[in-house]
């Protein structure tokens, strides 16, 4: 089967996006990176991209005043100039109109730092400190209309710590990113994941999608 073109939306570091162009770097990964752009032109994610012989667009927002749908016009052009089947939000933090997300219905999917529905939004592992939870992680979901919801085809679990900091869980948040975001973009080129009201449906099963990263407690202590 061919592989899936797939486009990737980035702001800033970009390491979700070097995650998945690692993974495609397997000739046996169903997807190929076809083109990765940016709405930041200084955004960190563009050398690596550059480095690894990806090809890169930047469409800086900024040039389009508060009309978002004319910036989006603009990014869907190149999407669809590299022809362009799957994309993947990385930390892409711009909102998306209606009129994109029907564009790329059932075909985006966003990475989201924190295990939707909690903490939708921004500065999640603070609030996921502030908050309590014994267990944080991320979840890769596809993208509806509002911010931070759509069905979830995988999510990863860490156990937080009582010394954390934001930046501790953070990193250790990430790095379960970099492991489930290649696996739900897999079974999403694979068309295993598929779309029941608002869960998704892993073909074939997929025991990974649900990923319990959670150190187990030592049952010789209990
Ligand atoms: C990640 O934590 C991602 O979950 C969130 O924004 C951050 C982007 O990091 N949406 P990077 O640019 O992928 O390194």
């Amino acid at each position: 089967m061919a592989r899936k073109r797939v486009g990737v939306l980035i702001s800033g570091r970009g390491s979700n996006m070097a995650a998945l162009v690692a993974a495609a770097a397997d000739p046996a990964y169903p997807a190929e990176i076809a083109l990765i752009v940016s709405n930041r032109p200084d955004a960190a994610g563009l050398s690596f991209a550059e480095r690894h012989r990806i090809a890169t667009k930047i469409v800086d927002h900024t040039g389009f005043g508060k009309d978002r749908e004319a910036f989006e016009r603009a990014v869907q052009a190149e999407l669809e100039a590299a022809r362009v089947d799957l994309l993947c939000l990385a930390g892409f933090m711009r909102l998306l109109t209606p009129w994109f997300v029907r564009q790329w219905e059932g075909r985006m999917i966003n990475i989201h730092p924190a295990l939707l529905p909690a903490f939708k939004g921004l500065d999640t592992h603070a609030r996921a400190l502030e908050a309590g939870v014994k267990i944080h992680g991320a979840s890769v979901h596809f993208v509806v209309a509002e911010m931070d919801s759509g069905p979830i085809i995988a999510q990863g679990a860490v156990a937080v710590a009582d010394d954390d900091t934001e930046a501790t869980l953070a990193a250790r948040v990430l790095a379960v990113e970099h492991k489930i975001y290649p696996l739900a973009l897999k079974l999403v080129a694979e068309g295993r994941a598929r779309i029941v009201g608002n869960r998704v449906a892993i073909a074939g099963g997929d025991a990974d999608a649900g990923e319990l990263l959670v150190p187990q407690p030592d049952a010789r202590r209990d």
